[in-house]
């Protein structure tokens, strides 16, 4: 195997707004009496924002219109941009700056694999715009984890093979995404104790050990 390319996925990964992505979802559901817990959660991870409110509203003792599940998925992406507003450069580790910087010393291509339509925003407001070599975004894509979509995409942006990348994920459906593309895989965070993870970290550090 020759890795010559990394994709990683954003939220969870390069930086903590997949506790925002909860905290957004958490305050939109209590608001509408719809019960929603950090199991639940786990299971929005890597999902779109559309496909995430339908996991949500399974809990929802009512059925929702297409009119109000998209005034629902604007309520939270509000109260998720106002937690976004608040995020700076202090927000990427020391860990992980310097591990994407030692990478990208050792002759790596780096991307960002996410199916965040928010991806740019995040990317701006820690400092990390200009960084990457390739951006694969929820903007680009029509089907979200864990189909490939996006990390073919970035792969593509890359101009390298599926199978010469690593794909860093926490999600599950991210790992199943990786895998269904013909990408070598490495769980952190959620996914760090995923069978189906080619690899297994518990520390953003470790990436270097298996280049
Ligand atoms: C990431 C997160 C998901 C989120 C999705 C869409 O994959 O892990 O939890 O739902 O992006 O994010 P967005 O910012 O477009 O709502
Ligand atoms: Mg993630």
């Amino acid at each position: 195997m020759e890795i010559k390319g990394i994709i990683f996925d954003l939220d969870g990964v390069i930086c903590s707004t997949d506790e925002y992505h909860y905290q957004a979802w958490k305050k939109m559901a209590d608001h509408d009496g719809i019960y929603f817990d950090r199991k639940i959660n786990e299971r929005l991870r890597g999902v779109s924002r559309a496909a995430s409110l339908e996991i949500i509203l399974e809990k929802a003792d009512k059925q929702y219109s297409d009119e109000e599940k998209l005034a629902l998925m604007t309520k939270k992406n509000d109260l998720y941009k106002e937690l976004l507003s608040a995020m700076t450069e202090a927000d990427v580790s020391k860990e992980v700056l310097d591990t994407l910087k030692e990478l990208r010393a050792k002759g790596l291509k780096l991307a960002i694999g996410s199916s965040s339509q928010n991806t740019k925003l995040i990317l701006s407001r820690i400092g990390l715009l200009d960084f990457f070599d390739g951006i694969s975004d929820g903007t680009i894509i029509s089907q979200s984890k864990p189909n490939p979509e996006v990390f073919i995409k970035a792969a593509g942006i890359l101009q390298l093979k599926n199978e010469n990348c690593f794909v860093v994920e926490d999600a599950e459906a991210g790992i199943d995404a990786a895998v269904a593309g013909g990408f070598h895989s490495i769980g952190i965070g959620s996914a760090s104790s995923y069978e189906k993870a080619e690899h297994k970290i518990n520390s953003f550090r470790e990436i270097i050990n298996l280049v």
